[in-house]
C-alpha cells in the first residue's frame, strides 16, 4: 500500500510537544507561539506572521481585516480547493471566477481585466499545487483597479517567485499546515504581512476583539481564530527539520520526472523558468487520446494496485452552491475544466523512496501498455502506434 500522503514527523516534533504539554502552556500562549510566528515570519519573507487555527480561518481573518463587506466581490481562480472561495462568502461577499492559466495551472492575469466590475475589491492568487501564481502580471492589473492582492499559499510552503518566497508576495499571504501539507501540525494556518496596522487588525481580530491593553474590552466583534501552542511546538520542529523535509520532498519530484517524462500523454507539472515550485504533491495530467486511459482509468488502476491518488479538485463554479451565480454571470472556464478532468496528484511524502516512484511509475506504463494492446487488437491501430511512447 502506497498512501497518498502523511506527515512527516520525527523525535524533534515528539520532543518539543512533550515540552510544550509538560509546561502547561497548552492553550494559545506560550513561547512555541511566540517562537513560531517569529521564525515563520523568516522563512515567508514577511515582518510578521500569525499562527492561526487552519488555512481556511486564515483566508477569512485576512479578508475581515481588509474589511471585505457584503456586496463586494473578490476575484478567485475556479480551479482551487474550496476553502478559498468559501471564505469570500464566509464575509458575505461573493467569489467571482477567473480561469487558471495553462502554463502555470493558477489564475491567468491576462482574464482578470474582464471580470473586474464596480464591486471587485481584491484578488486571492493560489499558488496551486505548490506552483507559485504569476504575482508580479497579477499585482500589475491589480494597481491598475485599486484592487489588494491576498496569496493563498496553502500548498506552497518554500515555494519561489523570481527568488521571493511565497508568502511575501501580496498584501498578505496565508498557509495551511493540515496534515497532508508540507509542514504540518494535524490542523493550523498562519497568515503573513508586512503592514503593521494590518497585523495589529488582524491579532485584535484573531483573539475575540479584545484590546491588549484593556482586558474583557471588546471594541469591535472578534473570533477565535487562534493556535495552540501544543500545534506551534510541533511547528517549530518542522521548521528546523525545513530543509531536510523539503529536500526529501524535491528528491522524489526528480525521481517522478525522470520516470514519467517519456510516457506519451501524461504530463509533468509545470514549471514555469521565474518559478521554485513547492515539493506538495506530483501533479500529473492524462490526455486520455494519448495515453489511452482516461484519468479516472489511471486512478482506478493504480487504487488496484495499492497506490492512493487524488484527482484535483472539481472547478469551483460546478459545485451546489456557487453554480447559479457563475451560471448568471456566463463563466466560461475551459482551462480550469480540462485540467480538472485530466489532473491526477501522485504520492510524495517521507515514506516514498526510489522504489515506490518505480512502482508506481510501472503502474502508470503498464496502464498505457494495457490499453495500447487492446486498442492494437482493434480498429486504432495506427493511433496507437502513432502514439507509442
Ligand atoms: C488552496 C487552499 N486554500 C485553503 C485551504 C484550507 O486550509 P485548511 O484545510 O487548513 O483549512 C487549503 C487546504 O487544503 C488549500 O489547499
Amino acid at each position: 500500500m502506497i498512501a497518498f500522503a502523511r506527515p512527516d514527523l520525527s523525535e524533534l516534533e515528539e520532543r518539543y510537544l512533550l515540552e510544550a504539554f509538560r509546561s502547561g502552556w497548552i492553550s494559545s500562549t506560550g513561547a512555541f507561539v511566540e517562537r513560531f510566528e517569529r521564525e515563520f515570519a523568516a522563512f515567508a519573507g514577511t515582518r510578521a506572521a500569525i499562527s492561526v487555527g487552519n488555512g481556511t480561518v486564515a483566508l477569512h481573518l485576512a479578508l475581515l481585516a481588509l474589511d471585505v463587506r457584503p456586496g463586494d466581490e473578490v476575484l478567485v481562480p475556479a480551479l482551487t480547493y474550496v476553502a478559498t472561495a468559501n471564505a469570500v462568502r464566509y464575509v458575505g461577499a461573493e467569489p467571482v471566477f477567473v480561469d487558471v492559466d495553462p502554463e502555470t495551472w493558477c489564475l491567468d492575469a491576462r482574464l482578470i481585466e474582464s471580470a473586474v466590475s464596480r464591486r471587485t475589491r481584491g484578488i486571492i492568487a493560489v499558488h496551486l499545487y505548490g506552483h507559485p501564481a504569476d504575482m508580479d502580471a497579477i499585482e500589475r492589473v491589480a494597481a491598475a483597479h485599486g484592487l489588494w492582492v491576498i496569496e493563498d499559499a496553502a500548498q506552497a510552503h518554500g515555494a519561489r517567485y523570481k527568488g521571493r518566497p511565497a508568502g511575501s508576495l501580496a498584501r498578505a499571504g496565508t498557509f495551511s499546515f493540515y496534515g497532508n501539507k508540507i509542514f504540518s501540525c494535524g490542523e493550523g494556518g498562519a497568515v503573513t504581512v508586512d503592514d503593521p496596522q494590518l497585523e495589529a487588525r488582524m491579532r485584535l481580530l484573531r483573539g475575540q476583539g479584545m484590546d491588549p491593553q484593556r482586558r474583557y474590552w471588546f471594541p469591535v466583534m472578534g473570533y477565535n481564530f487562534r493556535l495552540t501552542n501544543l500545534a506551534c511546538a510541533i511547528l517549530c520542529a518542522q521548521l528546523e527539520r525545513k530543509q531536510e523535509i523539503l529536500t526529501r520532498r524535491k528528491r522524489i519530484f526528480g525521481w517522478y520526472r525522470e520516470l514519467l517524462g517519456d510516457v506519451a500523454g501524461i504530463g509533468l507539472p509545470p514549471a514555469a523558468l521565474w518559478a521554485e515550485p513547492a515539493p506538495w504533491v506530483f501533479s500529473i495530467t492524462v490526455n486520455e487520446g494519448v495515453f489511452g486511459c482516461t484519468r479516472d482509468e489511471l486512478a482506478a488502476k493504480l487504487s488496484a494496485e495499492g497506490i492512493e491518488t487524488r484527482p484535483f479538485f472539481v472547478p469551483l463554479h460546478r459545485l451546489p452552491f456557487y453554480r447559479r451565480e457563475s451560471a448568471a454571470r456566463g463563466d466560461c472556464l475551459p482551462v480550469s475544466e480540462r485540467l480538472a478532468r485530466r489532473g491526477l496528484s501522485l504520492p510524495v511524502h517521507d515514506g516514498i523512496g526510489p522504489g515506490e516512484v518505480e512502482a508506481v511509475a510501472r503502474a502508470i506504463r503498464s496502464s498505457a501498455r494495457a490499453v495500447r494492446r487492446l486498442v492494437l487488437a482493434g480498429a486504432g491501430k495506427d493511433e496507437a502506434l502513432a502514439h507509442r511512447g
